[in-house]
């Protein structure tokens, strides 16, 4: 696994541990997957069964001024990483982004907008959306063993995360302004780290869109966060507007699956409940 030191990464290695296999775990200074022929070079040694990439230029905004190297890392990285798995004959499974989309709503038969699904159209809108994309299509060129995992709104223990900034504001101040017209699904990384094993080991290969199952705004998910924590802070309403950032976030992110051999994932409600626990030592995830 690639990017062992990051947030989805710590609860990969937990979940493959708890699942009894036999993890190699490489952080950025052990494997840079931009580097062609050091990825070949770890598969040649690791020897690996399967190949799982949670390494990834995540920093949203600073894709906006450095294209090339957020490209470098999400798209030829994960080329890089899937072209060796499948010179290897091994698959690979790569997590992708609700930003590949430009958040207008399609809406269903009662014209309320629904999640997107595997065959909806792509338009991302930020550099970053576009490098996931352009990653997507390198790794599904490059096997049809391989697998994509689109996610959303990720937290989790090991990273930086909306839940835990909420939590942290709400010890220093009496309310937080937060928006109300951007929706998506939360998704624990303790719930998405263990079903891409299951992709892996049931060999589900494609295209998988997998989030906490429902949706809500971060306004409802920091209420939520602050319901949960019984913490005591108010949540003020905000436009995307008001809190405008360098790179545009989709307005509408919600991820479904239309596949069958998909397990959805648990309500993003119980996620959050599971993210609390692990915080306080509780679980492990
Ligand atoms: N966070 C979200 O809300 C979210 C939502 C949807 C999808 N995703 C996707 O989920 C995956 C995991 O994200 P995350 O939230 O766990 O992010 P993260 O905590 O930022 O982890 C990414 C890891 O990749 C490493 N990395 C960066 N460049 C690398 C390179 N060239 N070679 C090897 N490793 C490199 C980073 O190392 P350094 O820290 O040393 O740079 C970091 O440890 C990513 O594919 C991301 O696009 C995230």
């Amino acid at each position: 696994m690639t990017g062992a030191g990051g947030m989805l990464g710590l609860d990969v290695l937990r979940a493959g541990e708890r699942a009894g296999h036999e993890f190699v775990g490489l952080a950025r200074a052990e494997l840079d997957i931009t580097d062609s022929s050091a990825v070949e070079q770890a598969i040649a040694r690791v020897r690996p069964d399967a190949v799982l990439n949670c390494a990834a230029w995540t920093d949203v905004d600073g894709a906006e001024t450095h294209v090339e190297q957020a490209h470098a890392v999400n798209a030829d990285g994960a080329g890089n990483l899937a072209r060796a798995a499948a010179r290897a004959a091994v698959p690979l499974v790569h997590v992708s982004s609700d930003y590949v989309f430009d958040g207008e709503a399609f809406v269903d038969r009662s014209g309320a907008p629904r999640p997107y699904v595997e065959s909806d159209p792509t338009r991302p809108r930020s550099a970053y959306g576009e490098s996931k994309l352009a990653g997507e299509r390198q790794v599904l060129a490059a096997s049809p063993s391989h697998t994509v995992a689109r996610s959303s709104w990720l937290f989790g223990v090991g990273g930086h995360n909306f839940a835990a900034t909420m939590l942290k504001l709400a010890g220093e101040r009496e309310a937080v302004q937060v928006v109300t017209d951007q929706v998506g699904c939360p998704t624990w990384t303790g719930h998405f780290a263990p079903a891409l094993l299951g992709l892996l080991g049931r060999g589900v290969g494609g295209l998988v869109h997998l989030a906490g199952a429902g949706h809500v705004s971060w306004n409802g998910f920091a209420a939520e966060i602050f319901r949960q924590a019984e913490v005591n802070c108010r949540v003020e309403e905000a436009t995307s507007e008001q809190m405008a950032r360098p790179a545009p976030r989709p307005a509408w992110s919600a991820l479904e699956s239309e596949r069958d051999d998909v397990i959805p994932l648990p309500p993003w409600q119980d996620g959050l409940a599971g993210y609390l626990a692990a915080r306080a030592g509780v679980v492990r995830t």
